[in-house]
């Protein structure tokens, strides 16, 4: 045992436990540098559509026009939900918090699936766009039903985007929030190894079927400080209320030990690529939807953490302006992890799959460091 004790290495958090051999993502956190399948997101989220992006990181390479129409069909068709799980979601009390629900009906969905557990990789492929399309049907589904408004099924010859804004509100967004919500969703589709994508590559690496492998994505995402860092980001800029009171509220936080959410991250020891790009969104939508002030309250908040922190590897990340944006867009906050969870399935699918196509059942080990010979105690013998 104490031979043991001396070789044993415990990367708690995993931290810098590389799983698999990808060609998914690259984030490089030394230099503020993001890849999608060898793209930066730059690149994409000045060009491509969340959709075309799915592609991408699912078969590895852009697609062809025709593909790509076959893939927006594909995807269109799988919208609706069955009765069944509208009923489902009906059932479930309107006070319940979205993320659950959406956990609830993604692990339903299965159910619906005549031969859910159909493992070649196409059909996986196929069961994870039947995920991927329902998901928005399913999160828009149950925001109309605890407003009492009832659900709006989905519109074809709509993007993924625009679509979900429409069954959010029942209008057609103009173009331009439906490009920032487009951006917004590219941003939210991939991101390497994350707690989420891990928790799916777990699920994946015991065979179990793809709505299981989703359903364990969502779960990991539902904590604070993975998917729920963009609702309490967003929180902390309404609490502080003005910019003027960012200072006082950054300096109380630090000293009583608190986090600043959307700041920090496991892999960014720099500027988070998508932080720019949603800090820039989100000065426009706060000009256009005359939300100035509270989006320098953000900045405020921003700029004395890292006056804070200055010398610290601690720069804001995604989050830090993701919450703002769907905000300024309309969004309640309780559906920021929803969004999160409908837009990384692409990512979720894609290295799941990755991992299969040379599975090794992923099971670590603990160090056991309790005692061992003790001898059952009958009850009445104990002390009380
Ligand atoms: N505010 C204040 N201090 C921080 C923060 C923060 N947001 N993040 C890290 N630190 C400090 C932390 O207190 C610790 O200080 P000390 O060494 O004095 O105890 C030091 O930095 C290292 O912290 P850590 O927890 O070991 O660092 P990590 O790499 O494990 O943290 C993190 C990653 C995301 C859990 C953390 O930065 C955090 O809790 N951030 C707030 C929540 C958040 O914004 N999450 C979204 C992450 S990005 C989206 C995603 O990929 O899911």
């Amino acid at each position: 045992m104490s031979a043991i004790r001396e070789t044993r290495v415990i990367q708690k958090g995993l931290e810098n436990v590389y799983v698999k051999e990808s060609k998914i993502c690259l984030v490089d956190g030394e230099n503020s540098r993001l890849f999608y399948r060898g793209y930066t997101v730059e690149d994409l989220t000045a060009h491509s559509t969340f959709e075309e992006t799915a592609y991408l990181l699912l078969y590895g390479a852009l697609p062809s026009k025709a593909q790509l129409e076959e893939f927006v069909t594909k995807i269109e068709s799988y919208r609706p939900l069955e009765a069944g799980i509208l009923q489902l979601i009906r059932s479930l009390p309107l006070s319940c918090n979205p993320t659950d629900v959406l956990r609830t009906a993604v692990s339903a969905l299965g159910s619906y699936d005549p031969d859910p557990t159909t493992s070649s990789m196409e059909a996986r492929i196929d069961k994870s766009l039947r995920i991927l399309a329902k998901m928005p049907t399913i999160i828009a589904a149950f925001d109309r039903l605890r407003n009492q408004k009832d659900p709006i099924p989905p519109k074809s010859g709509l993007g993924e985007a625009a679509n979900f804004l429409y069954m959010l509100s029942g209008n057609e967004p103009e173009t331009y929030q439906t490009r920032v919500m487009d951006v917004a969703m590219i941003l939210h589709e991939e991101h390497e190894m994350n707690a989420s994508t891990f928790a799916c590559t777990v699920t994946a690496s015991t065979l179990a079927d793809m709505y299981s492998i989703i359903t364990s994505g969502i779960c990991a995402l539902r904590g604070p400080l993975h998917g729920g860092a963009n609702e309490a980001a967003l929180r902390t800029v309404m609490e502080v209320g003005d910019a003027s009171n960012a200072e006082t509220y950054v300096t109380q936080a630090l000293a009583q030990k608190k986090r600043i959410m959307g700041f920090g991250h496991r892999v960014y020891k720099t500027w988070d690529p998508r932080y720019r790009i949603l800090k820039k969104i989100g000065a426009d939508l706060a000009e256009r939807t005359g939300q100035v002030k509270l989006y320098a309250t953000a900045v405020a908040i921003e700029n004395s953490t890292l006056r804070h922190l200055a010398g610290a590897p601690i720069f804001p990340n995604v989050d830090s302006y993701s919450g703002l944006v769907f905000h300024m867009l309309g969004i309640p906050t309780d559906l920021f992890t929803p969004i999160f969870a409908m837009s990384r399935v692409a990512g979720w699918t894609a290295h799941s799959i990755e991992y299969l196509e040379s599975n090794r059942l992923i099971r670590p080990k603990t160090f056991y460091v309790g005692e061992t010979g003790l001898h059952y105690v009958p009850i009445e013998q104990r002390s009380p």
